[in-house]
């Protein structure tokens, strides 16, 4: 979600005649987006903030912004450690930033003394209509690889009250956009060549409720999935994060009837105890989590399962841990994010007795990933001798090969053959690691894609992530 609003920010800072630059060295303005989820990702930020505004020391002219989540959190404090950043600016308010810099700008051209700190961390109705605008490298340079997949936010802001989660603080209310907005964004990708979109949100399984009906049994969300599905052009669909207590029955059939939705579900589990959830004040059971999973494997034998889990809550016991590692093997996940607990000031999680120590979450951190490694490693392995339709996305990190990923979301790499960038294409899968399938592209049905068409100050967007 981050590299999404940073890249709304871009494009809207483009418009206004700045250029993106792709390194931090050649830049005149860095703005910094944050997370606040955990707290490395804000001692993070903090760190490349303060080694920013170290270059403001041989150059005063030079522009360091705070945007984002940690922007939110911690507001004017900041200043106490970033006494010379000039923007401060939350969450709801990304659109404003190119107005902020022209005013900043205008300010030191008037003369006005360099030092003053732009802070807006307000509210803003509609604010989440205003993530809309993407920079695809095919608008950069017509020759450029196409980017072939994109992220579309869906909502913003979170009205769960997960005890452990910052969110619902630094995202504001759940605010769902207009479908009509939405399937747009999502033909005028296509036409530029987008093959792939993933909708986003904090909780996507809640989108529209506020503003659309079910009709005939159908959740606003499945409504939206099935008008993003009849756009010409988008090949596949996937989305994140459904949450347990919303995925029913309809998204459950969508995944049998809409060819186009991916058969990859991310379901954030969190602890796979009863009596953690429930002082999570997460409002489902393992055995409800299960029963979803099993469902979903019944409409889609081949689904691939990823997940969300934290460690280490305040109050997990062993006996706690050992439901999770149960659930864990149960739900047989393909890939996984493990978080050791984090206090985040401000919600009931910190209050909570029984924190739990270090050395203790580390051990359970250990134990999870120990055992996806061996689910990742069987479930790829599976896959070799066997053709999976890849998405061929662009030049791998050597550049010499080609990559992309299956339809369950598993990274491949291969030999370069033709131009046949952002073309769905058959992969023999011949070796295969925890992270990556290698393969060669089946001739048969492979094109060669046809080139996509596509005074200033340079900008660097950094963020910081999970
Ligand atoms: N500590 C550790 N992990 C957290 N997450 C959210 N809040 C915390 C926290 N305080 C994790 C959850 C969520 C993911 C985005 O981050 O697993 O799903």
């Amino acid at each position: 979600m981050n590299e999404r609003d940073s890249e709304a920010v871009a494009a809207l800072l483009r418009a206004r005649g700045y250029r993106i630059v792709a390194s931090e060295a050649e830049c005149d303005i860095l703005l910094l987006n944050t997370c606040a989820v955990r707290d490395a990702a804000e001692q993070k930020a903090i760190g490349k903030a303060g080694y920013a505004l170290a270059r403001k020391r041989r150059r005063p002219d030079f522009v360091v912004g705070i945007l984002g989540c940690m922007a939110q959190n911690r507001g004017t404090a900041l200043l106490e450690q970033l006494p010379d950043v000039d923007l401060i600016i939350g969450t709801q308010k990304f659109h404003q930033v190119p107005g902020y810099l022209d005013n900043l700008h205008a300010a030191r051209a008037a003369g006005m003394p360099l030092g003053e700190t732009i802070v807006d961390l307000a509210e803003e109705p509609g604010s989440q209509n205003e993530i809309r605008d993407h920079v695809l490298a095919q608008d950069e340079a017509p020759d450029a690889p196409p980017q072939v997949s994109a992220f579309v936010s869906i909502q913003q802001g979170c009205n769960m009250d997960c005890a452990f989660c910052i969110v619902p603080k630094t995202r504001g209310d759940e605010r769902s956009r207009p479908m009509e907005d939405i399937v747009r964004e999502v033909e005028q990708l296509a036409a530029r060549g987008v093959r792939e979109i993933t909708l986003l949100g904090q909780i996507v399984t809640s989108y529209g409720r506020r503003d659309s009906a079910h009709t005939g049994g159908v959740s606003p969300f499945v409504q939206l999935l099935e008008r993003v599905h009849a756009v010409d052009g988008i090949e596949r669909i996937r989305f994140t994060s459904p949450h347990p207590r919303g995925f029913k029955q309809d998204l459950v059939e969508a995944f049998g009837r809409l060819p186009k939705l991916c058969e990859h579900v991310h379901l954030p589990l969190q602890s796979g105890s009863n009596r953690i959830l429930r002082a999570m004040n997460r409002p489902y059971t393992r055995e409800r989590y299960l029963e979803i999973v099993q469902a979903l494997r019944a409409a889609r034998p081949d689904m691939y399962f990823s997940t969300d889990i934290i460690v280490g809550f305040p109050g997990e016991t062993e006996e706690d841990f050992a439901q999770t590692r149960e659930l864990f093997e149960a739900a047989n996940y393909d890939m996984a994010y493990i978080f050791k607990y984090s206090v985040r000031t401000g919600t009931p999680a910190a209050e909570m007795p029984g924190q739990v120590s270090d050395e203790t979450k580390e051990q359970r951190n250990r134990i999870l990933l120990d055992r996806l490694h061996e689910n990742s490693l069987r479930r790829n392995q599976s896959l070799v001798g066997r053709v999976e339709e890849v998405l061929v996305e662009g030049p791998d990190k050597t550049g010499r090969r080609l990559t992309g990923r299956t339809r369950g979301n598993r990274v491949a790499v291969f030999a370069a053959s033709g131009r046949p960038i952002g073309r769905l294409a058959p992969l023999r899968i011949d070796r295969a690691t925890v992270s990556t399938l290698y393969g060669e592209l089946v001739p048969a049905g492979v094109e060669a894609a046809e080139p996509k068409a596509g005074g200033q100050t340079s900008v660097f967007l950094s963020g910081s992530s999970r």
